[in-house]
Order: C-alpha cells, then structure tokens, then sequence
C-alpha cells in the first residue's frame, strides 16, 4: 500500500512544532519544508565540498546584523582566513575561550548544468545555533550543532556564476537550548568549540529523489527496509526503484526489490520490503570486515539517481539483566570519548580519526559512548569499519541543577530542541551497525517529575523512529547510596546507565559494591551499565604533594597511583555482579573542560586514560588488560 504526502514552500523558517508526516507507517521529519534526508555513503549526486578557507570574523558586540555582513557585496577582504572544518577557539590564542557569535563568508561557483534540478546545502555541524544567508537572501536558523541538516536552495541559486554564502554562529546557550544553560555562573563540562567544525556541501540531485531509507537487520540474514522517495517539483512523477545488495567483496548478491512508485507533485511515497536472506556474513566487533552495500537506483523523468550505504547483519538485545549479541552472550568494553584533541580541537580529521581508532583497539574497547552529543558521521563510518559498538546521544545535559533549568524542563522549547535533534540523530545514524543503542540525556536531575516527563516522551519518540534499538540516560549518584531511594525515571530506560565516582568526588571505591546492589534492588529485571567511572590523574605525578580541589569539598593529589588504585579496587567488583553488562571508564582522553579551573592543569578534565595528546597513563595499560581477560570470556 502507498500513501502520498503533498509539501509546500522551500526554506520554511524554523517551525516551533515538530512536523512529522507518516508515509505509510513510516515517520518522516518534515523539516524547512523538505524531508530530513538519509545520509549515504555513496552517490551519484553532483556535490560541491565547500571546505578550505572562508572569511571569518567575531562578533561579541553583535553589530553584523544592523551593518549587514551578509549583504553580496559586502567588503570582508580583511576578515580572518579561517579553515572549515574548524573551530575558531584554535585559531588564535584570543578566541580560545570565545563564547558568542561569529560570521562566516564562503564565495562559490555552481555549474549552469544543475540548474533545474534539487539542490540542497547539506550542513553536518555548525556550533551550536547558526543563521544562513543565501546571496543576501535570509534563508533560515537552526539550533544544535551535532547533526546534519539541510535546506532546499535550488530558487536562490546563481548558477553558472558567483554565490556568497554568510553564516551567523553562536555559542551562547540558553535554559532551552542543547547543550542547555544550567545557571549562568556555572560552566558547561566540556569546550564550547564555535564554528562549522564539519564538512558543509551543496548537492544537487533529480527532483524525484529517495530520501529517507531505514533499513533493520538480524545476524540471521533478516533485512527490513524501508524506503520514501519525494518529489520536489509541481508535478507528479513516477519512478522505477531497484534495491540491490552488495557482498563484502563487492560482487553483487542480489537484486532485494524491484517497483514503480507514483508521486504526487511535492509529494512523498513509501516502499518497503522485508525478506530472510541466506548465506550471510553477520557483522560483529570481532567481525567487522562483513559489510554489505545496499544500493538504491531511482529512475524517473527527472534523471537517474543511485545511492549507497553500507549495512552489517547483526542483533543487539537485552534479555532480563543479560545482553546478547548475535543470539550470544555479551559484556561490553566500553570508553567515554570527546570529540577533542589539542591538533584540531572538535575537528575530526581523517589522522585523528585513524590515531583514536587504534587506540581503542589496543584498549581491547568494543564500545564507545559518543559523550555527550552525536560524532561526526566519518567517526561512526570508522567504527563499522573498526568493529566498535556505538551509543550516541543528545546533550541534554544536567537539566535541573537549578531552579530555572528545573523549570525549563516543563516548557515546549527544551522537549522541542531535544527531540528534533534526536530525530536528526536517529535519521541520520539509524543505519550504521555499530550504533546499538541510544541516549536521550545525561545526568538531569532525574528526582523530578518534570525531568522524567520530559525523557519520557524523548524515549517514546525515539522508539517511534526506531522501534529496535535499546533507549537509555545516565544518572548520576549521590552519597550514602541514596541514588535508588530518590531516582524516579531511570526505569523508563531499556538498561540503567550509571555514572558513579565513587572514591573519586566522596566515599570508598568500595561503595560501588553496595550502590550496584541497591540498584538491581530497586530495577532487578533490567541489566546496568557502570557508563561513567574513574579517576584525574597526571602523566609521571607521584603520591603526596599539593592537593587539588575537585568539588564536594574534595581533594586529591591526581597521582597515577590514585587514578590506578580505583580501575583496580573497581573493575572486578563491578564485572562480579551477573545484572552488569558492561563497563564504561570516564574518558578516553583528558579534554579542555571549562568546569576545571582548580586542576594541576587547569580548564584541562585529567580522567583520560590517555593525555590530550594521547600518551599512555597506568591505568591504560590496567583497563586494557581486564578488558582482554573479559574479551577471552565473551568474543
Ligand atoms: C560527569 C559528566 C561528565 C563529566 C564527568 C566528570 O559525570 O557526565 O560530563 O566530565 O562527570 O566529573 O569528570
């Protein structure tokens, strides 16, 4: 059966409702007037990449707006060179800590040859709101700067000649916004890096297009796919659709599907098939070179179109307190990592990519938490080619730790801030295998009602667009073990995700043996995950000396040998209880954290497992090992 959706204008400003259309079942978000399109790997489309340098210039006093920076002609030949994909704290000493706005110019040419076609910007991550200008032409804003996006420009085009593309960033939050203003004297946890920290590209394709493909898979050759083609012209088209898969050697396995859809003018039509295959290669972190490509072909009058992405056979599931992956018993070996690191800052470079990859893989890692905000697409596309399960989330981030933040948690703007961007986040990651598993927050005050109405319905709106994978948010822990007594919505979530530094800000590392059986106490049909543990420490610092302030009228010394002495007193107490099913040291790598002024290395978070620039601390080598002996058990 096939159900058509009309859609109007381009460019639509920023709704303040979120506009999801179901195709036949399957949700799609309406966003700018168009369909929130998939993210493939391989097209036909002509793309123009519009990284290299682009005219930069800061705005603390916000005067661009009034002097019109975005005008065609205006003069900004002494502006600031500024590389994109990158951020502007690590262009020069004076903006590092730069909170506010900053305008970007980019000149560019588009070939006459696409005039006529659908030609979108397609935006992967401009931090955190941004406003776009198109020849001087105001297109729209948009908040949250983790996901993709993209924006209908084909009427505002000069084509065959010059464009200027201005783009307004800004990094000031607000009580609403992601990540979210908690008080204003209170920092945020990590660097608030500014700018088009990712790629930004114009893509031009026919006007019937496919734009949302949703495909489902088990490690026993069951494949669900769904997909919606949209026309974006005034008139009705018809299209001839072909589904093909791909081995992992790249030979043709088979044709999935074949069909004509009809397409009412600026309109949208579902196909969709389900079938088990046989001969398939389950993908999995001890296999992960089992990657096949399913390949979309579109033919219509408006052209041909052939896209790609590549899909593993796999089952992530909790069963009671226990994981199975691949119908197998499973623990997973987890690490927090931020996207930081002192060469390129939140910029994901090919060598930074490939550097942290090899990493992981010598910490025997078969998970990565994406804290606390969705990762650049190449990272995820990494870790399918890596092996690396993935839980990626939103940053709602300690919503509640004040009385306004409390309050904003009842209003529409946050709950609509956090969901489009979880939708973005689902749409545009729903097809990687090594994302298993969603996160809709971290560390809000879950004690309150208004905090767990407000996960409850990002959960259900997850689950809408993705029924099969697990949904979670980590909370925090209190002193004397009262977390159970006071949480209220950690059983909203398919398995509690804990955040526990025990030993570290109060009590005993011991306690953790106590709070984990108050949990399974208090939820004892769903697994744990320990999602947040560990220790700061500096590279080569001994025992004794000065001690540092790190909050709950605390103290440490940051030695190696404090950071060590809680990975050893904590990994076999917590891989001892049979209802956790994975552990997630707090971090990978020590990061720029405006919350840490009192640090032997101020503004620097000194829990990595490795320095900023990635050298080994003690406790890399110890969690390494225990996860190799778990390895053994499991792989
Ligand atoms: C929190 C939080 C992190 C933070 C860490 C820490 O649990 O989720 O973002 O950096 O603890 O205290 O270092």
């Amino acid at each position: 059966m096939i159900l058509a959706f009309v859609l109007t204008s381009n460019c639509e400003p920023a709704s303040k409702e979120l506009i999801i259309r179901e195709v036949d079942g399957v949700p799609v978000f309406i966003e700018y007037g168009i369909p929130y399109f998939t993210r493939f790997q391989e097209t036909s489309h002509y793309q123009i990449d519009l990284s290299g340098l682009w005219k930069f210039k800061i705005d603390p006093e916000n005067q661009g707006e009034a002097e019109r920076w975005f005008e065609q002609d205006f003069d900004d030949s002494d502006w600031f060179d500024h590389p994109v994909p990158g951020a502007w704290n690590i262009q020069k000493k004076e903006w590092l800590d730069y909170v506010g706005a900053g305008w970007y110019r980019k000149k560019f040419k588009v070939p006459e040859f696409i005039k006529g076609s659908f030609v979108r910007i397609v935006l992967d991550g401009v931090a955190f709101h941004s406003d776009l200008w198109l020849n001087g032409i105001y297109l729209t804003h948009h908040s949250g700067g983790f996901t993709r996006w993209s924006l209908d420009i084909s009427p505002y085009l000069n084509y065959g000649d010059e464009n200027i593309l201005v783009i307004r960033v800004d990094t000031q939050r607000d009580y609403d916004t992601l990540p979210p203003l908690i008080k204003p004297s209170r920092p945020l946890g990590w660097w608030a890096y500014g700018g088009i920290h990712r790629q930004v590209i114009i893509e031009s394709s026919p006007r019937t297009t496919l734009c949302k493909l949703a495909v489902d898979t088990d490690h026993q050759g069951k494949i669900q796919v769904k997909g919606v083609v949209y026309q974006s012209d005034n008139l009705p088209a018809s299209a001839e659709i072909k589904v093909r898969l791909y081995e992992p050697d790249g030979s043709l396995k088979e044709t999935l599907y074949k069909g004509i859809l009809f397409i009412p003018a600026k309109g949208l039509k579902a196909f969709k098939f389900e079938r088990i295959l046989k001969g398939i290669k389950p993908w999995s972190p001890s296999h992960p070179e089992n990657l096949y490509k399913l390949e979309v072909s579109i033919k219509s009058e408006s052209g041909i179109e052939t896209q790609a992405i590549k899909i593993g056979f796999r089952k992530f599931e909790f069963k009671g307190t226990e994981l199975y992956f691949n119908g197998r018993e499973y623990f997973l070996r987890g690490i927090n990592r931020h996207e930081d690191n002192p060469i390129t800052g939140p910029v994901q470079s090919e060598a930074v990519i490939k550097k942290d990859i090899a990493l992981l893989k010598e910490l025997r890692v078969n998970f990565v938490r994406t804290a606390h905000y969705p990762n650049d697409p190449n990272w995820l596309d990494a870790c399918d080619r890596a092996g690396i399960l993935v839980e990626t989330e939103i940053p709602l981030y300690q919503v509640g730790w004040s009385f306004k933040s409390l309050r904003s948690a009842e209003k529409s703007r946050l709950y609509f801030n956090s969901a489009r961007m979880l939708i973005e986040m689902i749409e545009r990651d729903r097809n990687h295998p090594s994302v298993v598993m969603w996160a809709v927050g971290d560390e809000c005050f879950s004690f309150f009602p208004s905090i767990r109405r407000l996960y409850r319905r990002l959960i259900e709106m997850a689950k809408r667009f993705d029924p099969e994978r697990p949904v979670t948010f980590a909370i925090f822990v209190v002193p004397y073990g009262l977390t159970p007594f006071f949480e209220i919505s950690a059983g909203l979530c398919d398995v509690i995700y804990v955040n526990q530094y025990l030993g570290w800000y109060f009590r005993t590392p011991e306690e953790v043996d106590q709070l984990l059986d108050k949990i399974h106490k208090k939820w004892p049909d769903k697994p744990v995950i320990v999602s947040e543990m560990g220790a700061g420490a500096v590279l080569g610092k001994k025992p004794g000396g000065k001690l540092y302030e790190v909050g709950y009228s605390n103290a440490r010394d940051f030695s190696e040998e404090f950071q060590l002495k809680i990975y050893q007193v904590q990994l076999p107490i917590i891989k001892s209880k049979p209802f956790v099913v994975g552990i997630v040291p707090w971090v990978f790598a020590d990061f720029r954290d405006d919350k840490r002024i009192h640090n032997p290395i101020p503004q620097m978070n000194l829990k990595g497992l490795l320095t900023y620039d990635r050298q080994k601390k003690q406790a890399f080598y110890l969690v390494s090992e225990f996860f190799a002996q778990i390895e053994k058990e499991y792989e």
